[in-house]
């Protein structure tokens, strides 16, 4: 399948959270932030879903570093929700958004006035495998999935990642509706999880990183 390489990058606390049961999401510290953007800056196009749109109304650039280019955002949109105000769709940087052919045409009609591109794939979510095909042809050759837990279980699921990165910050928030790295149903066993090998550790400031790959 034609696809681009995937790196999953979060940032979260030692109990596994991207986000505290109130939506604070001031997790890592300033150098790790840093590191985020110097990969947003050589990655092709950077992607979230819907969810952290809502949440967080991200703009997903380049900004904490110096940088000559800005990777295209991505965002994984079924029934186009993305708010015609949203950050994303700022004109710092190109945006795509996928949604399904249930997605009401008025939305997406709106999302194109905006100045996105939109790509239907599936037909009531959108499907993951098509949409990334289809970022392909449009040249993503590399690409950030920064989130949230909902959209990483459904890259993870379809065999879609083939690098996760996260730092680990040294502080624990609790909460079981607080959204992890990987959320979703889940897998039942160890055996069907997605299985990684450690590839680097080291501290960034107050933060451990630690990078995997995917073991097929
Ligand atoms: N610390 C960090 O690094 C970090 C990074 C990112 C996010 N976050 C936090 O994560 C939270 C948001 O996470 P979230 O899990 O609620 O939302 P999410 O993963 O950002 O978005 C999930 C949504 O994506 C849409 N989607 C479209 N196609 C999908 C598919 N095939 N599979 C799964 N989802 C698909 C679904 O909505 P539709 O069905 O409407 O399409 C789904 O509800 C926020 O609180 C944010 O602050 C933290």
């Amino acid at each position: 399948m034609r696809r681009p390489h995937v790196i999953m990058n979060a940032g979260m606390t030692l109990d596994g959270k991207l986000a505290t049961v109130a939506g604070d999401t001031r997790i890592s510290g300033k150098e790790d932030l840093e590191r985020v953007h110097r990969i947003r800056a050589e990655v092709d196009a950077v992607m979230v879903g819907v969810g952290t749109v809502l949440q967080d109304d991200p703009r997903l650039t380049v900004h904490r570093i110096p940088s000559q280019r800005q990777p295209t955002r991505v965002v994984a949109d079924s029934l186009a929700r993305t708010p015609p105000e949203a950050r994303i769709l700022s004109d710092e940087a190109p945006t795509i958004i996928g949604v399904s052919s249930a997605a009401p045409r008025e939305r997406v009609e709106m999302l194109r006035e905006r100045g996105a591109e939109v790509v239907v794939c599936g037909s009531s979510r959108v499907d993951l495998r098509c949409f990334m095909e289809r970022l392909y042809d449009m040249g993503i050759r590399k690409l950030l999935l920064e989130g949230g837990g909902t959209l990483n279980f459904s890259m993870l699921r379809e065999g879609l990642v083939d690098e996760v990165r996260v730092a680990i910050a040294p502080v624990i928030v609790g909460g079981s509706r607080a959204v992890t790295l990987v959320d979703g149903e889940g897998f039942e066993s160890i055996d069907e999880g997605v299985h990684l090998r450690l590839r680097k550790h080291y501290t960034l400031g107050k933060d451990l990183v630690l990078e995997y790959e995917v073991v097929r």
